[in-house]
């Protein structure tokens, strides 16, 4: 089951294969669109509860802290770079995207954290003048030999690696009818897996190829953290919209990949047997963290 599961996958991976596989500037054509950044910037949360613990926890014992620069890589429009803020210093958030920049700058940040536009594989820092440097949801797009390469550069001895990321491992929960729900959200999420990225590979792996490409001898995997996500009918119809296979799938056929998200808003409604998109729903996450000391 799980291997016809993983066949289909792939089978829908290779219908997406890009024409220079590895170069940075295919991964950053998946999230270029300036209505792709506003969405992600309204849909995609903050890491939760326990995938912040376990970074942090990790992070006090090797005594990374106090840390005078945190490098937030891949940052999209910095879901994970305000968590940190929360903890540390001074925190840069990097993205290859110009657009995903410009909303993450718009939002106001905290004084303590400022962005920039540059890809991962060539970060604008000197070499070993970073403490601590993390990717949420990011790091299987880069050019992983020359990601590890540039991060080993700008780490300072001592310093922290950490690269998370959520697995497709998600669920629904609503009073009697989360199964229902979770089939419901499942069949849609499954369809659009069809339309991933080859380097989507990476996460059904569970980061496996990413922690053995990590150059430090002291690091971990973690592949089971679970995160309670709390969001609305909407918000996870929109967490679809902000997903890379659904953007794909909308540029594809427009009025196809739009209905399907209208039809799956409908059927999750029936399901629950509400009529608001705005009622309160737990979105499940599995996480998986590399972390590694230089
Ligand atoms: C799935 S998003 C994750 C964003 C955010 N960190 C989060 O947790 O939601 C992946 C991000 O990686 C960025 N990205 C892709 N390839 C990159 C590269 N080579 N260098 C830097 N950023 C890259 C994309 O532009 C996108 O914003």
């Amino acid at each position: 089951m799980l291997f016809l599961f993983l066949l289909d996958k792939r089978r829908g991976l290779q219908r997406c294969q890009t024409p220079v596989p590895g170069h940075p500037s295919m991964a950053t054509q998946m999230f270029e669109g300036k209505g792709h950044a506003a969405v992600y910037q309204k849909y995609r949360f903050e890491p939760g509860k326990e995938l912040q613990q376990t970074i942090l926890t990790y992070l006090q014992e090797k005594r990374t802290n106090p840390a005078e620069l945190v490098v937030d890589v891949g940052c999209g429009t910095g879901q994970g770079t305000r968590f940190l803020a929360e903890h540390f210093k001074k925190v840069v958030g990097t993205d290859i995207s110009e657009a995903q920049i410009q909303e993450a700058k718009d939002s106001h940040p905290p004084p303590n954290v400022s962005y920039l536009a540059c890809p991962a594989e060539e970060l604008p820092f000197e070499d070993a003048s970073v403490d601590v440097l993390t990717s949420f949801t990011a790091a299987h797009w880069f050019d992983i030999e020359n990601f590890m390469r540039e991060a080993n550069r700008v780490m300072k001895p001592g310093g922290c690696v950490v690269l998370s990321t959520y697995t497709v491992d998600m669920s629904l929960r609503y009073g009697n009818c989360s199964e229902k729900l979770t089939k419901v959200f499942r069949e849609t999420w499954d369809m659009l897996l069809k339309y991933s990225h080859s380097r989507i590979k990476h996460v059904l792996e569970d980061y496996k190829e990413i922690f053995e490409a990590l150059p430090f001898p002291d690091k971990k995997r973690i592949t089971d953290i679970f995160d309670k996500i709390p969001m609305t009918v909407a918000g996870v119809v929109g967490y679809m919209e902000s997903a890379s296979p659904y953007q794909v799938f909308l540029k594809n056929d427009p009025k196809a990949a739009k209905s399907v998200l209208q039809e799956t808003e409908k059927r999750m409604l029936e399901t629950m047997g509400i009529s608001s998109p705005e009622t309160p729903v737990e979105f499940w996450v599995r996480h998986v963290c590399v972390l590694g000391c230089k």
